[in-house]
């Protein structure tokens, strides 16, 4: 559209004025945001612009490769991979608490991002993909007035411990403008349209102590409902949809044995921003259908159940 045509000419502008001959340095999550930001910067000021992508190893299935080899090959975008996967998943284990997971993963993101920054060296610009309402959420989010709900994983306090200049030219956009935006500089629909993913990932969705072995559960049920989703029309209609590896197991029979294995909840969502959410009514067919390919293609599942809270009072995510 022609408003996005002109914002994306305005925004390029500022940030030559903003960045001058300077280096910046951006966090990619995967995510749309960080996404945008980092190729709206990189038409402004080129190789300026290095990206740093910090893989906690708490992705869904293939979605560090698909980070890497966007940002790589396809926009030659210097970007930095860091596999940080074996740092966090050894100081989580054990952790079954939610916000000390939080917390670890928020710690252990801000000294992994800035030990690689150090060795690029010299930028004065840190760019993120902040958006106008994480603007007004920044400090609680989804919770009363006064209260922390969720300890929000975010580079908040990464600029001033770093004494760099931020770059966020996002900020006044909503994530339905994002999408526009991202559609105007050529980032492909598939992309574009993705759901929102939590910055701590597949931790939030593996409620108690998390292990490799989980993770792997939890990645191949997770890919299974998102392409049954996709098979069925019903992507673009969903706010946010995936699976959460509960940490209970219950008896199952299959052929003639005994089965001992973990209980597997699919989550979906509509929503317009996140703050509020209504489950998302699926037909009793197409979460049979699901149920019985998670139980048959993953072992370590032999029971699905359908998540049906809205929020308030539950939140999206289960942790
Ligand atoms: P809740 O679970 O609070 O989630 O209803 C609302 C939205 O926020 C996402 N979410 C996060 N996003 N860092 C993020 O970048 C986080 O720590 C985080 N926690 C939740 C969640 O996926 C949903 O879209």
């Amino acid at each position: 559209s022609w408003t996005m045509a002109a914002y994306r000419e305005k925004a390029v502008e500022k940030i030559r004025t903003q960045v001058g001959s300077g280096r910046v340095i951006c966090g990619l999550s995967g995510g749309v945001d960080s996404s945008v930001a980092a190729v709206l910067i990189h038409e402004a000021i080129g190789d300026q612009l290095t990206c740093i992508f910090v893989d906690h190893g708490l992705m869904r299935l293939n979605e560090a490769d698909e980070v890497v080899s966007m940002f790589r090959d396809h926009y030659n975008i210097p970007l930095v991979h860091v596999d940080a996967s074996e740092l966090f998943l050894s100081q989580l284990a054990g952790e079954a608490d939610p916000e000390t997971k939080r917390k670890t993963i928020g710690r252990l993101f801000i000294e992994t991002f800035e030990a690689e920054a150090k060795k690029i060296g010299g930028a004065q610009f840190l760019a993120q993909g902040t958006l106008y309402p994480d603007v007004i959420e920044s400090v609680s989010f989804t919770g009363g007035p006064s209260v922390t709900i969720k300890s929000h994983h975010n580079v908040g306090g990464l600029p001033e411990r770093m004494n760099m200049e931020l770059v966020e030219p996002l900020r006044e956009l909503f994530k339905d403008e994002v999408r526009a935006l991202g559609r105007e500089l050529g980032l492909p629909e598939s992309f574009v349209g993705r759901h929102p993913f939590p910055g701590p990932g597949l931790a939030i969705r593996c409620p108690g102590g998390i292990t490799p072995e989980k993770l792997d559960i939890l990645r191949r049920a997770d890919a299974i409902y998102l392409d049954e989703i996709r098979k069925s029309g019903q992507y673009d209609k969903i706010w946010q949809a995936f699976a959460v590896l509960l940490p209970v197991q219950t008896v199952g029979v299959m052929g003639d044995g005994r089965t001992y294995e973990f209980v597997c909840a699919l989550r979906a969502v509509t929503s317009v921003d996140g703050m509020t959410a209504d489950f998302y009514p699926f037909d009793m067919g197409f979460l049979g259908r699901t149920a019985t390919r998670i139980i048959n293609e993953v072992r370590g599942i032999n029971r699905v159940v359908y998540d049906v809270t809205s929020k308030p009072p539950g939140t999206i995510e289960w942790e």
